[in-house]
Parts: structure tokens; sequence; C-alpha cells
């Protein structure tokens, strides 16, 4: 067994992760959280939750999975969010055309090449189906969104969301509002995206149904300096730095990383330093952790710079967990041109500022019938256009996409000196972007640890998750050493007390206290307190430490705040 192999099967008997609807045969894309599994993954969502919403300030909010048409229209998902396709001719298994290139041709990506490359590829190189052998049909592009309608009949197309970030620029306006209009501010939402994967071929690390953690902060268009920059300028990042000979990991420090133009700015900068703090904090091993800049053609169509904090797993080599992008203004002015709601921030001078303004009049009078009903419209493009196209002889404004022609002796221009207390902006965007479940199938990986030991003698594996103790789902193990009624009585008693503290407690009186501490070794559980018969004279416990398996004796008076402050450090 490799390793995710055994963290997996680890996983589905402790009860982390289970495959969805498993009794009917299991299908890929699909992973069911069981009961430690959930914890740990409300605990690992609390962390981002402290530093992006309590410790930042972005407030949380909540909008539907389920989107209309024109939000994925205004975002470019209708048109452009799809992977390239292929099926097989004879047995009609579908795969991706990219990942077939890459592992028949060994080559690292294929993701930049265009359908027609890749089809000819394919055809050229006879690569076969995996399935049966047989030939592969054309490669044409696949939709990911998963879509349905709302509503009885036909209904309204709808699309379940492929990223949760479209529920926060669409409600920009009452954001913009709760925050008093002042820029910088940032938002919040944690929840359920969806991908209809094309042969999801990763376990639990390509998912159809998976959940994300982003932050969209609006800061102003011309400033990208981070007021506390300081805080992370000494932080060191390992940057995967790739040129035409492969890449190389270069330690950098971050404000060097800004200096030397590597990230584009301060902001961006700022917030992969804290993804950095966040993915130490809940135990992923620092040296299995590198930042990657986008390459050009791999760049979403909304970003200007976009960097991933991979992580190293055993079998997938690096994977890409946490994308941080600055998404310009893309997102508003898209929204803005697909609604008809203008989706900025009125921003106030310090001092009201005298500017020359010119004012469009076209003579509706000398205007043809072809211009009949849109002479008003067509005076409001006029006004937008810049001073040098309404210097031309024949003016061009486009009206619902029909090119109007306007000659200039039909417009009057006036200039006159104003003066101006504020401006328009449309401000732009910096987003971290967390995959919770590839975040938390690494943070298993990397805490799941089977060494040799020797107890009284003998010598014997034993499984451990080294699990960080602010993630850890169950905190502490209550284990009366006999299931006797004398011992069971005061442990129920300590259990009681260890869960009115807010501790997750495992009370267990079964089986040998060996094989007890072994199965809370394999979750994780940091601490095993014991009551055995020395606790009925003296009025003490043991307490174990579950990477060391050091035991020492306590006073079972205030062993609550004892527990409860070694696991809240
Ligand atoms: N809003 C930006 C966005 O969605 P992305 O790079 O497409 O960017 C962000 O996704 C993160 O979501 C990825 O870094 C990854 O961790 C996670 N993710 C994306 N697709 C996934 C999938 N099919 N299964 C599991 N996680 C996925």
């Amino acid at each position: 067994m490799d390793k995710y192999e055994q963290v997996l099967e680890l996983a589905k008997r402790r009860g982390f992760l289970w495959n969805s609807f498993e009794i009917y045969g299991g299908t890929a894309g699909f992973y069911d959280y069981g009961p430690l599994g959930s914890t740990l993954k409300r605990r690992i969502e609390q962390i981002w939750r402290d530093m992006y919403v309590v410790q930042e300030g972005f407030m949380e909010i909540e909008t539907p999975t389920i989107g209309i048409e024109d939000v994925f229209r205004a975002s470019g998902h209708i048109g452009g969010f799809s992977d390239p396709l292929c099926e097989c001719e004879e047995c009609g298994e579908a795969f991706r055309a990219d990942h077939l290139v890459e592992d028949e041709l060994d080559i690292e990506s294929a993701e930049a090449m265009s359908n027609n490359i890749l089809e000819d590829s394919i055809k050229d190189n006879e690569i076969p189906c995996p399935v049966c052998g047989g030939k592969f049909g054309s490669v044409y592009s696949f939709n990911l969104m998963f879509n349905s309608n709302i509503g009885p009949g036909s209904g309204r197309p709808a699309y379940l969301r492929p990223e949760t970030a479209q529920g926060m620029f669409i409600n920009f306006l009452r954001l913009a509002r709760y925050y008093r209009e002042k820029l910088p501010f940032g938002v919040t939402q944690i929840g359920k995206s969806y991908r209809n994967e094309i042969s999801p071929r990763q376990g639990v690390i390509r998912l159809r149904e998976f959940t994300q953690a982003e932050a969209e902060i609006f800061i102003p268009p011309e400033d990208k300096t981070h007021p506390e920059f300081d805080k992370y300028a000494d932080t060191v990042l390992n940057m995967y730095i790739e040129d035409d000979n492969g890449g190389v990991v270069r330690p950098i420090r971050l404000d060097d990383a800004v200096k030397e133009g590597y990230i584009a700015h301060e902001y961006l900068a700022y917030h992969i330093a804290l993804t950095k703090d966040f993915l130490l904090r809940i135990g992923i091993n620092p040296d299995k952790l590198r930042f990657r800049q986008h390459k050009k053609d791999e760049m979403a169509h909304y970003a200007a710079d976009c960097w991933d904090a991979e992580i190293e797993s055993d079998r997938f080599g690096w994977i890409e967990t946490v994308g941080i992008a600055d998404r310009t203004n893309y997102d508003l002015k898209a929204h803005t041109d697909t609604s008809g709601t203008e989706l900025s921030i009125y921003r106030e001078y310090e001092e009201p500022e005298t500017v020359n303004q010119f004012t469009v009049k076209p003579d509706m009078s000398k205007l043809g019938p072809s211009y009949k009903g849109k002479a008003k419209t067509i005076a409001e493009k006029l006004k937008q256009l810049p001073p040098e196209e309404l210097e031309k002889d024949n003016i061009q404004v486009n009206v619902e996409g029909e090119e109007y022609t306007v000659p200039s002796d039909m417009v009057e221009f006036t200039e006159e000196t104003v003066k101006v207390s504020g401006e328009t902006v449309f401000p732009h965007v910096i987003e971290p972007s967390y995959g919770i479940d590839r975040i938390i199938y690494c943070v298993l990986e990397h805490a799941y640890n089977k060494e040799l030991i020797n107890e009284d003698g003998e010598e014997d594996y034993r499984i451990i998750l080294r699990f960080k103790n602010e993630v850890s789902p169950i905190q502490v193990a209550v284990l009366p050493l006999m299931s006797k009624s004398d011992l069971i009585k005061p442990a129920r008693d300590i259990s009681a007390r260890f869960r009115k503290k807010g501790l997750m407690v495992s009370y267990d009186d079964s089986g040998t206290i060996g094989r007890r501490y072994r199965r809370n070794d394999e979750i994780g559980t940091p601490y095993s307190v014991t009551i055995d018969y020395q606790t009925l004279e003296d009025n003490t416990v043991t307490i174990r430490d579950r990477d060391t398996m050091k035991q020492i004796r306590l006073s079972k008076d205030n062993i609550e705040d004892t527990v409860y402050n070694l696991i809240n450090g």
C-alpha cells in the first residue's frame, strides 16, 4: 500500500472519509465526512474564520449554491469554464484529453494546448483508450458546470456554482454600503462548490462537490500597498520558479519577492504570507509547502497575477490547494455590463477638484429615421466616449449590439469648468481561494506516521495521527483502567467536567488499555486520561501524551483546566 492507500484505509476505518453512495456502488468525485472527518473539517474552517473573519475583519456572508444564467454568463463561466474531452469510439468512456497526452507522452502539462493540437497529438501518437484499447474520436470542450432548472416545466436555466466568489461580487453594492463605502474592505464565504469534472481519477483530490473558503478583498485600484505589510516582510516563502530548464525552489523573503518583481505587489504578497501562516497553523509540513506563480498561459481569464500554494503528497506530488489571485476589476465590470447596475464605489476627494468637462448634445432633429427611438441612448453613449473619439468626423457608437455612425456636425460640444467632489471607481479584487477538502487530505497525510515502538520489551508498530492540538477532532480520551463500577463513576464524572469545559471527549471503557491507547493514537487524540485504583486512594489520574507516550500523575481536581490549557496553548 502506498501512503495514499494507508491514509485512506485509516480514514475510512476510523470515520474520517467515506465513499459517498457506497451501498449503491459509489460514484467518483464524491466523499462523505464521517464523525471525525466532519469535526476535523469544522475545526479547520474555524481556524480559517479566526484568521480571515476575526483577525482580518472580513465579514462572512452566505449566498445560494445555485445561480441563475446571467451570473455565469457575466462571470465567463458559461463561455469558457471547460476542459478538453475525448471519448473512446469503442467503449464510450470519456477522458480529459490533456491528461491522456500528459500520461502517454510523459510531459508535465498539456493544459495550455488547444483542442486541435490535443486531437492531433492523440491521433499521431495513436494513444489507445486506457479501458479497452480502442481509438479516440475528436476533442471538444466540455463545460464543467452542473446545470439545472428553477421551477417546473422547462423552468429557468440555472447552474450549481463552480466557485463561491460570484455570490460575493454580485452583492458588491450592499457590501459597500455595509462597509460605509470605504476601501479597502473584504468579505468571505465558506461553502460548497460544484464542478462536473471529467472522469476524476485522483480520489479525494479532484471532487465534483467540494468546499471552498474564499475571501474577496476590494482595494483601491491605484494603491496596492498593504498597511500591515511589515508584519510579514521577513516571512520566508519557498517560491517555485520555472524556466526553460525546469523548476527550482528558492527560499525568498517576502519583501525581496516584491522588490525583485516576482510578486506583483504588496497586497498579493501579504495574502500569500497569510496563507502560509494558516497552512502551518493547521499542521502542514513546512518542507512540503511551496508557492508557484501561474504561467501566463494557465492564468484564469480574470487574473492579472496568481500564485498557488502547493502541498506535496506522496502519490500525487505537488497539489494545488489554494489560489491567491489579483482578479483586477474584471468581475465588477463584467456584472456591471451584464446587469446594467454599476458595481462601483463613489469616492469623495479630500478637497473638491476643478476639472474641464465636456457636454455632448446631438442635434436630435438632424438624426435620420434609423435613429428613431434611439436618440436618447445615443446621446448617453456619446457622453461616455473619450474626447479624442468625439473629434472624429464620423463618431461610432454601439447601442445594444448595433453600430451607429453619427456625423460630428450633428453633435454639439460644450466645454465648461466645474468643481467635482469625487469620482466613481471600480475596485480591484485580491482573492485567496482555498480548497478545504484537498487541504484536509494533506493534513491527514502529513499527520500520518507509522512507527516502531518498544513497550515492555515487545516491539510493535503503532499508527499515529500527529495532529496539531487545535485541529484534533477528539481532544481528550477518558479511560477507566477496568470496566468496574468503582472506576467508571469517577471516569464519567471527569468526562462530564471536560465536556462542560467545551472539550470533545472520547470515553472508552472496553478492551485492554494498550488497545485503547492505540485507537486514540490512530485518531490523533493528543491526551488520554486514565483512572485507576490509585485514583481512589490519592485522587490522582495519569495523563498520557500521544506523541511521546510519556505519562505523568496529576491531581484529578482541575484536570479539565489543565487539559483545556494544553489544547488551547
Ligand atoms: N474563485 C477562484 C477559484 O475557484 P480555483 O483555482 O478554480 O479558483 C480554488 O479553485 C481552489 O479550489 C483550488 O486551489 C483547489 O484547492 C480547489 N478545487 C478546485 N477544483 C477542485 C476539485 N475538483 N476538487 C477539489 N478541490 C478543488
